[in-house]
Formats: structure tokens, sequence, C-alpha cells
């Protein structure tokens, strides 16, 4: 082994993992600022709602030549916005915090708008935006808990990917429209 960890004794690790067993999972060995990192995650979380809620709006409110396709599309994007809010609520009660649902504040802690859009092309752009917004910020939140929050940082890889293949569906989808016209 090349690493320059040492490994904590097991006389240790029995010791710490009897203290405070009301905090589940998270240990004594858990050293990312908790508050941070439950801030991070609700701010991720209201970002998948309001993603749910806009992808919802557009998948009703599509029209025109190509609206059952891309209609149809939102909607799955939607549901797997939804998988994540979902995801994100699970992992902050793991943390011990609270999962903030709450509607009155939900546009302001979210990092991408919430955009009716009225054409097909102008829905596709806006959801694109979006799934743009959230690549950069789940990104960065890989990278500050990589090291000192492991799990955290591997769901929120997870569903990075999926954002990713988000924004290049609705790439291909903005490519196949005729500009501003539905
Ligand atoms: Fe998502
Ligand atoms: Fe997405």
């Amino acid at each position: 082994m090349t690493s320059h960890h040492k490994l904590t004794s097991v006389k240790v690790l029995r010791r710490q993992a009897r203290q405070h067993i009301e905090r589940g999972a998270v240990t004594e060995g858990y050293s990312a600022d908790r508050p941070q990192v439950l801030k991070m995650l609700n701010e991720a979380l209201a970002t998948e709602i309001v993603c749910v809620l806009r992808y919802r709006l557009h998948h009703f409110m599509a029209r025109g030549i190509h609206s059952q396709t891309v209609g149809a599309e939102f909607l799955v994007h939607s549901n797997e916005e939804q998988g994540h809010a979902d995801q994100l609520a699970a992992r902050i009660v793991q943390l011990g915090g609270e999962p903030d649902f709450s509607p009155d504040s939900l546009s302001e802690r979210s990092h991408a708008e919430y955009v009716p859009a009225k054409t097909l092309p102008e829905m596709i752009r806006e959801n694109l935006v979006a799934e743009r917004i959230a690549i950069d910020s789940y990104r960065d939140m890989v990278r500050v808990l990589e090291d000192k929050d492991p799990t955290t940082s591997d769901l929120l890889r997870q569903i990075l990917a999926v954002e990713e293949e988000h924004a290049d569906e609705l790439a291909d989808l903005l490519e196949g429209m005729p500009a501003d016209k539905d």
C-alpha cells in the first residue's frame, strides 16, 4: 500500500462507533462540514423540484408537429428529476438533516429557473439552460465533497451523469427544430 493514511485501530473504531449512536450514519470519521453539506444538498433538492415542475409544465403545454415526441421526452426527464429529488432527500435524512420541501422559498433556493416558454424550441432551450446550470453546480459539489464525503460525492456524480445525458438529448432535439418555430 502506498497510502500515507494510517488506519484507525480496531479498538478506537469500536469505541467511536459506540459514541453518539443516535447520529446513525454520521460517525466520528465524518470530516465534511455537515451544515454546509446539508445546505448544498437542499439547494440541489430545490433545483430538482423546480426542474420537475418546469418539465411537467412543458410536457402539458407542448404544441406543434413535434410536440408528441418532444413532450414525451419532457415527461421522462421530469420523472427522472423527481427520482433525483428523492435520492437527495434520502441522503439529507441520512446525514441527520431535514429535506426542505417548502414551496414558498423553492425558486429562491433553486439554481435553475422556472421559465414557462411559449414555443417548443423555446422550451427545449430553457430546459437545456437549466440542465447546464445543474451540470456545473453538481460538478462543483462533487469536487468539494470528493475526499470528505465520498458517498454524497458519488451520489452527486451519478446524478450529474444523468443531467449530462439530458443536456445531450435536448441539444439533439434543438438541432432538429426550425429556429423559433414550433
Ligand atoms: Fe436531475
Ligand atoms: Fe436533468
